[in-house]
């Protein structure tokens, strides 16, 4: 459908297909805006679209709707590993194409999708009669939700990049900017979780409170700019994942369907479940740095490979097998060498050893931020561990800035950005999957990309002793987890070690493996902790999968609980977890979601006593014949979680 508009202001509606969500784009005295509406209530209300372009000055004011051409979308989209075989992709599109009025006569075309879950929207600036490149100078892109909400958020440009505990803010009152995911309460109970998709080639979005408006602000680079974009450019998909309560706000899956499919083969992408040579050095058994207790030897990886047999996990990870770690890393990191091995670490050896007993390798580049280092020696390095059959990578950019091109820059900015998609090709380029820690956040490119299998991206168990409460893994799901898979290093059994005290029950790391989704999960903890006392708990984490066929979230409240069940995608089995916060509780699940009639419940649940503080390694294991529609109840206990297994019968 086509329609024409010349006038100076112009309305147009796009609905969802299930006409509950509207979106209304407008222009006003040239003024180019958008508002929102969830059962004829406002959402956003009328919110500037804008970009500022250096030396050209803002495009967005003065503007004219040339011709707008919708298109009604409907599909369901595959993906080859996740928490959700398939998505839905129902959409109504508007493609709105403006024109300057003035004499510099430019033009761009914003798009927006209506989907019964959300609204997205872009800009897309094609080559314009004077310019072919743009240095991007602001996105006056604004979100105009009520400020009386609440917002549930972690700070931006802060040092720990994305490691920060979950605050609650009302909306108006956040003066420093905050990232994205950031979900939303409003005052009418409607949940919003405002967001990016398919984020390339420019800095990532932050928002702040402007005038009791949110404001995107793009992540600078150092010379104080944010992006510089050849045309034709478009900026990734602006999201408001919209939901009538936080459990269904978690279902949301918009991210992966803004994204492209692959345009190559990833057939060869496989899910993992992996040990590493890594909590030894958190607890002080081992370390990174070569010297008596290092970790990374040629022995302990053959002796961790065998109880990776033994335990029946796929993977190893090794940290502290490279040549740098000398001192103090985060300053030495600079002199990290991706292609040297530790004189007490042969690893053409133990990569031998590895395949001959059926365990991938992870590997590791810790690169401490130093990106030009690390650029510097990329090929090489990736050419190394492929040459060794290793076909997994974990990378690191510890450090509170990149260093590239000599200059610092964000993790989150074009640069930044840029960087990790190189590592993403040059991985796919030699079936290579990834792992990244401290990485640009998730905007759902994993559809296009594959192989990047997980990223950290938020405060993990490397945060316990101290820094984690209880609450907050039950923020993640409704916050971190919209933007995608975490590797949150789940699975620690040695609780009470005091050079590292884990504040959560015994049966909580077990719901990890269910609430927190990763496509590649690590059994953090060493595996000595997994072959003796702890056994029976261990079976449960062996068994879970990674690839599931469909979740169903259950029940919870944002920082408080989260129940969720997944399916396995390789069998009739079904999995349910559950964490709560510092507050004990009895949780009630209908299972009416099952599909077939009986299963076998294999539950690991906290007892009566069980504290997170107080008494933590006590846990119950119960096995009962369950139906379908049946409900469950389970107590959880402060700090706690639990974990089912539910086989078909
Ligand atoms: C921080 C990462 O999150 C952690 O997993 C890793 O072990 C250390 N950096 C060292 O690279
Ligand atoms: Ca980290």
């Amino acid at each position: 459908m086509l329609r024409r508009r010349k006038t100076k202001s112009s309305q147009i509606e796009i609905t969802s297909p299930d006409k509950r969500i509207k979106c209304r784009f407008t222009i006003k005295n040239g003024r180019i805006g958008y508002s929102v509406y969830v059962n004829d209530s406002v959402l956003i209300r009328n919110s500037r679209l804008a970009l500022n372009i250096c030396g050209e000055g803002v495009l967005g004011d003065n503007f004219s709707l040339i011709r707008a051409q919708h298109i009604d979308h409907s599909e369901t989209v595959e993906m080859p590993w996740g928490e959700d075989r398939f998505i839905d992709n129902s959409y109504h599109e508007t493609s709105f194409f403006v024109a300057e009025n003035r004499t510099l006569g430019r033009i761009m075309t914003i798009r927006f999708r209506v989907f019964n879950t959300g609204v997205a929207f872009r800009y897309e600036v094609p080559p314009q009669p004077k310019f072919r490149q743009i240095t991007i100078q602001d996105e006056l892109t604004e979100f105009g939700f009520n400020p009386s909400s609440v917002a549930f958020k972690i700070p931006a440009f802060m040092p720990d990049r994305y490691e920060y505990n979950y605050e609650k803010a009302r909306l108006g009152d956040l003066s420093e900017p905050v990232h994205t995911p950031l979900t939303i309460k409003t005052p009418d109970g409607i949940f919003g979780c405002i967001h990016e998709a398919a984020l390339y080639d420019y800095g990532s979005m932050t928002l702040e409170a402007k005038n009791a408006t949110m404001r995107c602000v793009i992540t600078p680079l150092s010379d104080n700019t944010k992006a510089h974009v050849v045309l034709p450019f478009s900026t990734p998909w602006r999201v408001v994942m919209i939901a009538n309560s936080a459990i269904d706000l978690t279902k949301n899956r918009l991210i992966y369907v803004l994204n492209e499919p692959p345009n190559q083969d990833f057939s060869w992408v496989r899910t993992l479940k992996f040990i590493g040579i890594w909590w030894a050095m958190y607890v002080g058994e081992w370390t990174w740095a070569p010297g008596d207790k290092h970790g990374a030897t040629t022995a302990h990886a053959k002796e961790y490979i065998d109880e990776a047999v033994k335990l029946g996990v796929s993977g190893l990870l090794i940290e502290g097998w490279n040549d740098g770690w000398e001192g103090d890393w985060l300053k030495n990191g600079v002199n990290n060498k991706f292609t040297v091995a530790t004189p007490d670490f042969n690893l053409p050896e133990v990569a031998k050893y590895a395949s001959k007993r059926n365990i991938e390798l992870v590997g590791h580049h810790e690169t401490v931020g130093f990106v030009d280092n690390y650029e510097n020696q990329l090929e090489e390095a990736y050419d190394y561990y492929a040459k060794n059959g290793i076909r997994y990578i974990k990378t690191g950019y510890a450090g509170s800035k990149m260093i590239i091109n000599g200059r610092p820059e964000y993790h989150h900015s074009q640069r930044g950005v840029n960087h990790y998609q190189k590592t993403i090709e040059m991985a796919a380029a030699r079936h290579i999957c990834l792992d990244i820690h401290e990485p640009i956040k998730g905007t759902g490119i994993e559809r296009t990309w594959p192989n990047l299998l997980t990223r950290e991206g938020a405060r993990g168990q490397e945060y316990e002793g101290g820094s984690l409460s209880p609450s907050h893994a039950c923020y993640l799901p409704y916050t971190r987890l919209l933007s995608g898979g975490m590797d949150y290093t789940s699975g620690i059994f040695d609780i009470e070690n005091p050079k590292k005290r884990i504040f959560t029950t015994i049966a909580r790391q077990l719901a990890y493996f269910v609430v927190i989704y990763s496509g590649m999960q690590m059994a953090a903890d060493r595996p000595s902790m997994y072959s003796g006392r702890y056994n029976e708990l261990f079976n449960f984490i062996r068994n879970v999968p990674i690839n599931f066929e469909k979740t169903v979230p259950l029940a919870g409240e944002i920082g408080e609980y989260y129940v969720v069940a997944r399916k396995d995608r390789d069998s009739a089995d079904w999995y349910i977890g559950g964490v709560t916060n510092e507050e004990g509780r009895t949780i009630s699940v209908k299972l009416d979601f099952l599909e077939d009639e009986k299963y076998q419940a294999t539950i690991y649940s906290d007892a009566k006593n069980s504290d997170y503080k107080s008494n933590p390694l006590v846990y119950e294991t119960n096995t009962k014949k369950i139906k379908s529609g049946d409900t469950l109840s389970i107590y959880i206990a402060p700090g706690g979680g639990f974990a089912i297994r539910l086989q078909r019968l």
